[in-house]
């Protein structure tokens, strides 16, 4: 069963909500979900939701987005198939996690990609996801620190059931090409299921998160999914450049780079990150 051609589930909305939450198994992630057939953008309604409606772990998807925000005010081409979803979290934690919240979506769909299909995903730093580096998930994640009550909502980019050429065409991300599930599985992906998958994978982790010391470990689980370690790399922050090979990922989450001048920068801001073959 391919939800989306499913049309009838789609617009019930009750009826969708039904299913997703007697499959899931979470606490409190996905226990609230907003659904429609289209948005500007899950991520401005996720965020312009108001304080009594943004209850933590509240999902907004939409089927399709006629203004999908990528990364640095990026476009991102969100056609119907693909999976658009805004995940709302009222932390208690420092902001200083907030990078660890990017590793955390990026790791729940590498673990979801690969229970639904098989598939290996690699991760690039911060919070791409990459099959036979090609771009098939970015996260988004944006904060709302102005009132008391904290708010973030994260982002998920998924090109699921999807052409790669209707959205390669329009692509502005940064050096990659993009992949869709659809194309590396060669038949469409059961999209509740995967839905179900991310969320408990995404709780599973954030509770590690607020879990003292657990960071190290959402830190080894990113460097094990990842193939960035020894290769050439370039990071522009701005107008800055840096030239040399990934080493490592810091305790706070930074990018350790070896230069080429033999220095090691930590890097944590950043515009673009390339990788290179
Ligand atoms: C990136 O640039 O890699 C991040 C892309 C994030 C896209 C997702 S789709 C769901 C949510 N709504 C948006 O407008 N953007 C994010």
């Amino acid at each position: 069963m391919i939800w989306w051609d499913d049309y009838m589930i789609l617009l019930d909305e009750p009826n969708f909500k039904t299913r997703l939450s007697k499959l899931l198994r979470t606490s409190r992630i996905g226990k609230s979900i907003f659904l429609f057939n289209e948005l500007d953008s899950t991520q401005d309604y996720a965020m312009t939701l108001p304080n009594s409606e943004s209850l933590h772990g509240t999902i907004v998807i939409a089927k399709n987005q006629n203004m999908g925000k990528g990364r640095i005010g990026r476009t991102w081409i969100s056609p119907e198939g693909g999976l658009w979803m805004s995940i709302i979290f009222r932390p208690n934690f420092s902001v200083d996690n907030i990078i660890f919240l990017q590793f955390i979506g990026a790791l729940a769909v590498v673990n979801a990609i690969h229970e639904i299909t098989k598939i290996d995903c690699k991760l690039k730093w911060p919070n791409d996801v990459l099959i036979n580096e090609k771009k098939v998930c970015g996260i988004l994640v944006d904060v709302n620190l102005e009132n008391e009550n904290k708010k973030i909502v994260m982002g998920i980019g998924l090109n699921a059931n999807i052409d790669s050429s209707s959205i390669n065409n329009f692509l502005n991300n940064g050096n990659l090409k993009a992949t869709t599930l659809k194309e590396e599985c060669g038949n469409d992906i059961d999209l509740l299921f995967l839905i179900k998958s991310i969320l408990e994978k995404l709780e599973h982790y954030y509770d590690a998160l607020l879990s003292r010391g657990k960071t190290l470990e959402i830190i080894d689980s990113w460097k094990e999914k990842s193939e960035m370690f020894g290769k050439k790399t370039i990071v522009y922050d701005g107008n800055e450049k840096f030239m040399g090979h990934v080493i490592d990922i810091a305790q706070n989450g930074a990018l350790v780079m070896k230069l080429t001048d033999g220095s090691v920068k930590d890097i944590i801001y950043y515009s673009d990150v390339s990788i290179q073959t």
